[in-house]
């Protein structure tokens, strides 16, 4: 039977802060626990800016979601989710995340994870949201949901 393809990996182009905030928010309100969100791009590409789309997806009010750089995690405690922010850049490359007991976090939570190409989050099966510097303020957005099939599907809306 010939049914609609759903492939793992979409790519939408945003032409502000706010398109890349709602292409955040449409994931954030699919997310469930145990879902991790590997976000990787150079500085000021729009990471947080995503996060804060998550955070508002699962109704978190988002002016709390700032960089976590200096502090490494944050906790957003939405109603249907918490939603863990975690900023691995000033780990340094090649960094152990063995210290942020990343399994507890993702047994009741969803985690959000900058610069994740710092660490291996490989036995987490990622999510994988890849954010590239485009002209005139456009960025690329790539979204590769893995194994997580509960998320097909979720950019449909947007062109
Ligand atoms: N299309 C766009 N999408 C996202 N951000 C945009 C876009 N156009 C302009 N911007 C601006 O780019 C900046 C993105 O900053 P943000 O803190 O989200 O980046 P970041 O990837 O988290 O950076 P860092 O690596 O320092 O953590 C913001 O100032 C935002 O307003
Ligand atoms: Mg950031």
């Amino acid at each position: 039977m010939m049914g609609k393809m759903e492939t793992a990996v979409v790519l939408r182009c945003t032409r502000d802060a706010l398109a890349t905030e709602t292409l955040g928010a449409l994931l954030g309100a699919r997310l469930r626990a145990g879902d991790v969100v590997a976000l990787s791009g150079e500085f000021g590409a729009g990471k947080t800016c995503f996060v804060r789309g998550l955070a508002s997806g699962l109704g978190f009010a988002t002016d709390e979601v700032r960089s976590p750089t200096f502090v490494l995690h944050h906790v957003y405690r939405a109603s249907r989710l918490t939603l863990h922010h975690i900023d691995c850049y000033r780990l340094g490359d090649g960094a152990d995340i063995e210290f942020l007991d990343l399994d507890e976090l993702v047994a009741g939570a969803a985690v959000a994870v900058e610069w994740s190409d710092h660490v291996d989050l490989c036995a987490w099966h990622p999510v994988k949201v890849r954010i590239g510097i485009a002209k005139d303020n456009w960025r690329f957005v790539q979204l590769d949901v893995g194994v997580a099939t509960h998320l097909l599907g979720v950019w449909d809306e947007i062109p």
